[in-house]
């Protein structure tokens, strides 16, 4: 017995076309017209759109940041995820100082075991360059089906890389098909910017943005691309938060260098205003980058519109404001970075981009879902609405909308960034592996996610998505 969605337009990277999807098991069966078979149930799914599930390329669940721990776990994260139409999350698998690979990889299973609403998949984040783990590299690509690596430009003395271990990194996983994720500020110059912040007693939380501008953000981007060039590596960057950075990013496209970009909703719908409130509550906005001045954000949406920045990620990374954000009241460094966004990515972009009139349907498609899944070695199972495909579908009806707000939230935190804002479109249903996780907006599975070993890239790999209007 099959499941029918009957009436939709189906939305992919490449097309748009009013066809019915037939689901059978875990994957879709076939796409077109009088596709019903006996015994299937059939679902009206007229004036909605038929989009692949999210994935999202950025998450942080059950992050151990030293000072706390971050509010969301894996379930209540991926829960979160999918009622918010994402299927799919990779999430950090972060390095202990002189820890191994496999350790770090052995306690993100054990983090998600049992508890993920949504499939997942680990990149690694590797904060200590030791002989050991570098030699463990090319295991965690075979036998674990991890193929990227996130490096930290910053974040002095606790997880920073230095050039030469960017270098050797990039040559090993070069050689192993693997993708290096960076995140780009220069850490030194912040460190130094943020003594002199203290020194000067300016320890409220916008001294935060005003310790990392934009200037940190171009030259990590720029030392990154000169390394990408010497090791021959595809490199991925990150959270990319300003024009400036987008700019160099081109650049090195328009070169021929294998580098792609990441932006967030944070980036493209908030603004550094929100530092300039009384008091402690701009902790909300602590993050890294932080938030930019506001003519940033269309150079961003351009890029979404021309593929110069492939994915969309939330970078999830959420904090209680009572009791989390506060711990760095009196010490804007001592703030913990991030904020909550894995429930609100994919409503964001529709609602801010599509419902706009900023990106097309496909564009939306292509960094919400196609653009993560080229990049991160999950094409063609998931990311795209084709026969053979993982039948992770979501049903988007257009005609609904929702105020986003931290009172209705699934995310266990206790703000929303983008409180008051009002999401046009809605999710109706979601399906994950064929199975109805999402009914009429509702939760109706346990969590059912599974762990998702990903392919190695291939020698000049063509990772780019092909946008129809
Ligand atoms: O502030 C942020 N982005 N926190 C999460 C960790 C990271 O740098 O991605
Ligand atoms: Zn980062
Ligand atoms: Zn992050």
């Amino acid at each position: 017995m099959g499941t029918v969605l009957c009436g939709g337009t189906i939305v992919n990277a490449d097309s748009v076309a009013q066809e019915d999807l037939r689901i059978a098991g875990e994957m879709i069966a076939s796409i077109g017209k009088n596709l019903v078979q006996p015994g299937d149930q059939q679902i009206d799914v007229s004036g909605c759109f038929l989009f692949p599930g999210g994935i999202d390329p950025h998450t942080h669940f059950d992050l151990d940041v030293g000072s706390t721990t971050t509010a969301d776990d894996f379930a209540s994260g991926s829960l979160a995820a999918i009622l918010g139409g994402t299927t799919t999350v990779i999430d950090y698998a972060t390095q202990s100082r002189g820890g191994s690979l496999a350790d770090a990889l052995a306690t993100w299973h054990a983090k998600a075991a049992g508890k993920s609403y949504v499939d997942f998949g680990f990149h690694l984040a590797l904060c200590d360059c030791t002989p050991q783990a570098l030699a463990e590299l090319a295991a965690v690509a075979e036998r674990d089906g991890v193929v990227s690596v996130k490096l930290y430009m910053a974040y002095k003395d606790v997880m920073q890389v230095g050039d030469a271990d960017l270098l050797r990194v990039m040559q090993i996983c070069r050689d192993q098909g693997m993708l290096v994720c960076l995140h780009c500020e220069n850490g030194e110059l912040i460190a130094a910017l943020v003594t002199e912040a203290k020194a000067a007693g300016r320890l409220e939380p916008a001294q935060h943005a005003a310790t990392r501008p934009e200037v940190v953000e171009a030259e990590a981007v720029a030392r990154a691309v000169a390394i990408a060039e010497l090791s021959g590596c595809p490199i991925y960057i990150v959270h990319v938060s300003s024009a400036r950075a987008l700019s160099l990013i081109r650049q090195a496209q328009q070169q021929g260098l294998p580098v792609a970009a990441e932006t967030c909703p944070q980036y493209l719908v908030l603004d550094a205003m929100r530092y300039d409130t009384q008091g402690f509550s701009a902790a909300k906005y602590v993050m890294s980058p932080p938030l930019r001045e506001k003519h940033n954000q269309e150079p961003l949406w351009q890029g979404l519109q021309d593929g110069a920045i492939a994915c969309v990620g939330s970078d999830h990374c959420s904090f209680d404001f009572v009791g989390q954000k506060e711990i760095g009241r009196g010490d804007f460094s001592r703030i913990p970075n991030g904020i909550p966004g894995v429930e609100n990515r994919f409503g964001l972009l529709y609602s801010c981009g599509v419902a706009t009139g900023k990106i097309s349907l496909s564009q939306f498609v292509a960094c919400i879902s196609t653009g993560p899944a080229k990049q991160f070695g999950l094409y063609p199972r998931k990311g795209v609405l084709a026969v053979g495909s993982d039948a992770d579908i979501v049903v988007w009806d257009p005609g609904q909308s929702c105020l986003i707000t931290a009172a209705s939230q699934t995310q266990r935190v206790d703000y929303n960034a983008y409180e008051g804002i009002e999401q046009q479109g809605r999710v109706r249903e979601v399906f994950l592996r064929g199975l109805h996780a999402v009914q009429a907006g509702r939760i109706a599975t346990g969590p059912t996610g599974c762990y998702l070993m990903r392919k190695k890239r291939q020698q000049g790999e063509d990772t780019a998505c092909t946008n129809s209007r």
